[in-house]
């Protein structure tokens, strides 16, 4: 029996709804960006981020229902993201998601967003456990270790700025407008590593990362050059930060792998879209550890989206776990 779930997803600055078949397949996958709205603000402004998503919500479920061509009668189930997230971001999504719910009488599944990315790795390839996944973004640096499906250990996190913070926040020093970790990473690509910037934790013996020291060094470079009045290149100071940032990000999943001995390695999350975090991790694995399985989902399934949620919900869909209409959003939900 085929088994269709509508998901939505409004946790930060992306409204999205998705019909997702099996956990597998995406049958409509719609993203509304708010990025041009926040862009002239630096960054994500919460209350503008909910009244977009008012705006938005409706549309873009309706859209996601008109491109997968399935009515109600067709949907198995409702899932949602309840957290972690912006509060007023998510409780737009879950109004939504019990209205539909409710109308239309159907399970409502609420998801941990953090999971959602994890399972854009069943949409991109099959999951295999025991599996580590590495989830970066705006907003995460978490390292996870899954010893079977639906189960999660935080192995380690950022005790400080996420990594795509930190790439946003260097940017906005350089004049790259917000979010910048993309473009930042377009111009290290032309680069080279010349400035010596930090690579905080990388020797200590956990799995905790750290990026508030690496933006202050960076800022620091910025500011004490422009004070002597000196030019730096921006391309170059690109190419340091990321190949600093990418060194970290590595060398702690790496060491995670081989300590859990795990089958597969997923990278999730806006950053996981980064050129130089893709190319390292490709290289490293094909050439030190051939057993281990990477998924890394494509870029459009890196960033916020519901078919992630969907595809989360599927697992709990078949577990039988259901919600009532009772649940609240819950910005700093853990895994
Ligand atoms: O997962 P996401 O869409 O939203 C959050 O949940 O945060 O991630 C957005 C983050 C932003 O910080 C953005 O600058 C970063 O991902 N990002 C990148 C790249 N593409 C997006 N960072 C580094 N390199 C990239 N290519
Ligand atoms: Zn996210």
């Amino acid at each position: 029996m085929t088994t269709r779930i509508l998901a939505i997803e409004s946790s930060c600055d992306e409204t999205s709804a998705a019909v997702i078949e099996d956990g597998k397949t995406i049958l409509s996958n719609v993203v509304a960006s708010q990025i041009k709205s926040h862009q002239r603000f630096g960054g994500v402004v919460p209350e503008l981020a909910s009244r977009h998503h008012v705006e938005q919500i409706t549309y873009i479920i309706e859209e996601a229902m008109a491109q997968a061509a399935v009515s109600y009668k067709d949907v198995d189930a409702v899932a949602v993201t309840q957290g972690p997230g912006l509060v007023g971001a998510l409780l737009i999504g879950v109004s939504a998601a019990k209205a539909i719910a409710y109308a239309h009488q159907l399970p409502l599944i609420k998801v941990n967003h953090i999971a959602g990315h994890i399972y854009a790795g069943e949409l991109t390839g099959d999951m295999k456990f025991p599996l580590i996944a590495l989830v970066v973004s705006g907003g995460h640096t978490e390292l996870i270790y899954m010893e079977k499906s639906n189960s999660y250990e935080l192995i380690g996190e950022t005790r400080d700025d996420a990594a795509g913070e930190s790439y946003d926040k260097i940017g906005r020093v350089i004049g790259v407008p917000y979010p910048g970790g993309k473009r930042i990473d377009e111009m290290a690509q032309l680069g080279s590593d010349v400035y010596d910037f930090p690579r905080a934790m990388i020797k200590e013996d956990n799995y905790d990362f750290s990026f508030s020291g690496l933006k202050s060094a960076f800022i620091n470079k910025v500011h004490n050059a422009e004070q002597k009045g000196e030019k730096l290149d921006d391309i170059d100071l690109a190419a340091s930060f990321q190949a600093a940032a990418v060194d970290v990000l590595v060398d702690k999943t790496l060491r995670a792998v081989e300590e859990y001995k795990v089958d597969q390695l997923i990278v999730a999350g806006g950053v996981a879209a980064n050129s130089g975090l893709r190319k390292r991790l490709e290289s490293i694995i094909s050439e030190r550890y051939p057993n281990l399985d990477l998924i890394i989902p494509p870029l459009s399934l890196c960033g916020d989206n519901a078919a992630m949620i969907g595809a989360a919900a599927q697992i709990l869909y078949d577990q039988g776990e259901f919600s009532d209409y009772s649940f609240n959003a819950r910005p700093g939900l853990e895994l």
